[in-house]
């Protein structure tokens, strides 16, 4: 039976390159984007690699939240991997004092209260089907060449998250694994194109990512780096 996973972000990125190995891979992809006309050039360039469907989703927005859960619930009931990808960085050069209060709220939105109430709208979907909830994400420690606020203490807790839902699902017995993979520096949008010897294209980091997907390990309640050792957070 073809597997369906939702990717959000797919629109460009890392989640399209996503989205285009789980294709590959013979997944059905549903693209999630915030844009339609974004969304839709990029589904018709993924239907060339599979079975692509475009699915409005603004993780920013509580209500595009429940409609793309309602949405999904009634057309893929079948749904059985949820990659949370779509992030924003925030403002990466400020000091953390310096953020208005708004901004970081903003940030926070998307990195985690978005990707919390999505994975908690699809969560039925994913323990009917024994599914995977794949978050990306960054380690979270500052670093005095990393000190990027909005984006760490956002992404710190879809780490917790990670970890806590993980030991529930297994104290539970709920047939679902979450884990987080972490894919280093990657040349996107999100960092205006970085470059450098350390820095992976958006396919080499989409082939790390779902290869922890296709691997056919349990990964429940694992942080992974890129090189695929185990962070605490
Ligand atoms: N690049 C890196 O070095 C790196 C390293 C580690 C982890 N990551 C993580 O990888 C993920 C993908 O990042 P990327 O580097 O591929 O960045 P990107 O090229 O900027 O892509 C980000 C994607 O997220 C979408 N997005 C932003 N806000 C959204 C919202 N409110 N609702 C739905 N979608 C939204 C964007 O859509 P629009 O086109 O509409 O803006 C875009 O599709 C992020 O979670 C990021 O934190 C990136």
């Amino acid at each position: 039976m073809t597997k369906t996973a939702l990717v959000t972000g797919a629109n460009k990125g890392i989640g399209y390159e996503i989205a285009k190995r789980l294709l590959e891979s013979g997944f059905r992809v549903l693209v999630g984007a915030r844009d339609q006309e974004r969304g839709e050039t990029a589904v018709t360039a993924l239907q060339a690699f599979g079975d692509a469907h475009l699915i409005l989703l603004d993780v920013a927005d509580l209500n595009s939240v429940d409609n793309a859960v309602k949405t999904i619930t009634e057309n893929h009931p079948e749904l059985s991997l949820l990659v949370n990808n779509a992030g924003i960085p925030g403002d990466m050069h400020k000091v953390g004092w310096e953020f208005a209060v708004k901004d970081l709220q903003a940030t926070h939105q998307v990195n985690f209260i978005g990707p919390f109430a999505l994975s908690k709208g699809l969560l039925p979907l994913l323990i009917a089907n024994k599914g995977t909830i794949q978050n990306i994400s960054i380690p979270i420690e500052p670093l005095p060449y990393f000190n990027a606020f909005a984006y760490t203490t956002s992404k710190a807790p879809l780490n917790v998250m990670t970890k806590s839902w993980g030991m529930s699902f297994e104290k539970k017995n709920i047939p679902v694994e979450i884990f987080t993979v972490m894919p280093g520096a990657v040349s996107t949008d999100l960092n205006g194109r970085m470059t450098g010897d350390y820095v992976k294209t958006p396919v080499q980091a989409a082939e790390l990512i779902v290869n922890f997907v296709l691997d056919e390990e349990n990964h429940n309640g694992q942080v992974i780096n890129f090189d695929g050792t185990l962070s605490v957070y």
